[in-house]
């Protein structure tokens, strides 16, 4: 993958603006209301039985932060995205058995709640370029199902 200058900055700037602590609490409840047989991986989780159960769940933000946190290994390796996430592309594989296609719903989850959060500032090329990197994200984390 191939990353311009405006790019790298773009990247950098976003990231350096998201507050993992909101975003990713948000990120994950609405991946596991929105797509509610993502639920089916939480079943440690307790009470999933309806939105505001999702929204109030302090497992699931706790994950939701976990999750959002580990996007930083790919902001500070973007040339290597790949063997960054090898190892958690394998967990997500053989040890939590997450179908690859979830990842995408986060993906587009993510990519909702930060338009809502950042408002006119996630201009379109901003969101291209922020897109950009969550699908090479996506596609090394589904690189060890095959
Ligand atoms: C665990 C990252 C997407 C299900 C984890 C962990 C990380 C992580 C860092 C903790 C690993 C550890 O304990 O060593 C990510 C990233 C994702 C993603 C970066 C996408 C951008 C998903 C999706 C699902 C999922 C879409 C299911 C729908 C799980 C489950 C666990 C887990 C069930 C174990 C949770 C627990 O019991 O504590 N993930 N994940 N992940 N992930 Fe993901």
């Amino acid at each position: 993958v191939e990353w311009s200058d405006s790019e790298r900055k773009t990247v950098a700037s976003v990231w350096g603006k998201i507050n993992v602590g909101e975003i990713g609490p948000q990120t994950l409840a609405r991946v596991l209301i929105v797509y509610p047989w993502t639920q089916r991986y939480f079943g440690t989780f307790g009470d999933l039985s309806n939105a505001a159960a999702i929204q109030g769940n302090p497992k699931v933000s706790a994950h939701g932060k976990t999750v959002l946190n580990a996007l930083d290994k790919a902001v500070k390796n973007m040339d290597n995205i790949k063997a960054t996430y090898a190892q958690l592309s394998q967990l997500h594989c053989e040890k939590l058995n997450v179908d690859p296609g979830n990842f995408k719903l986060l993906a587009n989850c993510l990519t909702i709640i930060m338009a809502t959060a950042f408002g006119p500032a996630f201009t379109p090329e901003v969101q291209a370029t922020w897109q950009k990197l969550l699908s090479v994200v996506v596609s090394a984390l589904t690189s060890q199902y095959f």
